[in-house]
């Protein structure tokens, strides 16, 4: 079997992070060295608490460290109206008894990056805050990170501004930072989460795995579902986050096009948006591969595998 493909997830739990995590978490073909936090739908306490929830409840032996509480340069926001007051809301767990690594997030991502041959993917499904601040705490790093795997952007709208997505929005000089670090950079915008919908019967499909992952699911997408339906009037929640873990499961799952992006960081309306140029209109180096298609029934089958993976 071919080497397993070591990662750290830069995560802010968050329900479909949560997943992301599962998914993570489970996989033959991933080694998850590290999940490391970043504030984002929720504070970085909330977020924190949640990745260790997560990881005991799932049994995972993978240490958890606490990231940026502040984007580097705006306010922080959050997405409470999803996620809810505590991040995580839906799922009830035991008494935590999991801490966080005493060392910080940026730390733990300059220091392993940094021994490392090269060989580690790092996948963000938050704003981009600690993995642009390592980028400059320790600019060599660039030439240490394998891929850099993103959950974030658009090519098209938006979903907290007409033109920006959550997670580049949230931090976008942190945004900038990281598609400019000349590590090679693949895109997992909204173009594709938005074609995976969590239809009640998913939820129901997946809940039937019958296990404490598959239990999980359901639990979390019980919440999810409803806000998504609250906020967008979609019936079914876009699964953003476990689409950047499962593309590196199937490296066929995702249409890719190489891409010229910038990131607008000076406009007032439009900050935060990702302007790719999918016509090469400008001519431009291009700067990311950014997915711009889904085998939609091949990622719920990644989605079912994952959760059968975790013992009853
Ligand atoms: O825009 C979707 C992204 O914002 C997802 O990562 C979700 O968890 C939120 O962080
Ligand atoms: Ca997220």
């Amino acid at each position: 079997m071919s080497e397993k493909i070591k990662m750290i997830l830069d995560c802010d739990p968050g329900h479909d992070d949560a997943v992301a995590l599962m998914v993570a978490g489970s996989s033959p073909k991933l080694e998850l060295l590290g999940v490391t936090v970043v504030a984002g739908n929720q504070t970085i306490d909330n977020t924190v608490r949640n990745a260790l929830h997560l990881v005991e409840y799932l049994g995972l032996d993978v240490p958890v460290y606490a990231g940026c509480p502040l984007p580097m340069v705006r306010e922080r926001k959050i997405a409470d109206d999803i996620h809810g007051e505590s991040g995580l809301d839906g799922p009830v767990f035991p008494p935590l008894q999991r801490k966080a690594e005493t060392e910080h997030a940026v730390n733990y991502l300059v220091r392993t990056l940094m021994e490392s041959e090269g060989d580690i993917v790092v996948v963000t499904t938050g704003p981009m805050t600690n993995l642009a601040m390592a980028l400059r705490m320790e600019p060599r790093i660039a030439q240490k990170i394998r891929r850099i795997v993103l959950m974030g952007g658009s090519v098209g709208y938006g979903n907290v501004t007409p033109a920006a997505e959550f997670n580049i929005w949230a931090d976008g000089e942190a945004a900038q930072v990281c598609f400019t670090c000349g590590a090679p950079v693949t895109m997992v915008g909204l173009d594709v989460t938005r074609k995976v919908l969590c239809y009640p019967h998913i939820v129901e499909r997946m809940g039937a795995v019958g296990n404490r992952a598959g239990k999980l699911f359901a639990e979390l997408m019980g919440h999810f579902c409803r806000t998504e339906k609250e906020v967008f009037g979609f019936d079914g929640g876009p699964l953003h986050d476990p689409v950047t873990v499962a593309s590196l499961i199937d490296p066929e799952l995702l249409t890719l096009q190489d891409m010229n992006v910038q990131i607008e960081i000076r406009a007032q309306q439009s900050y935060g948006r990702t302007n790719c140029d999918s016509f090469d209109y400008l001519h431009l180096p291009h700067t990311a591969q950014v997915a711009v298609d889904i085998d939609v029934e091949r990622f719920w089958d990644i989605i079912e595998d994952a959760l059968r993976r975790y013992d009853a």
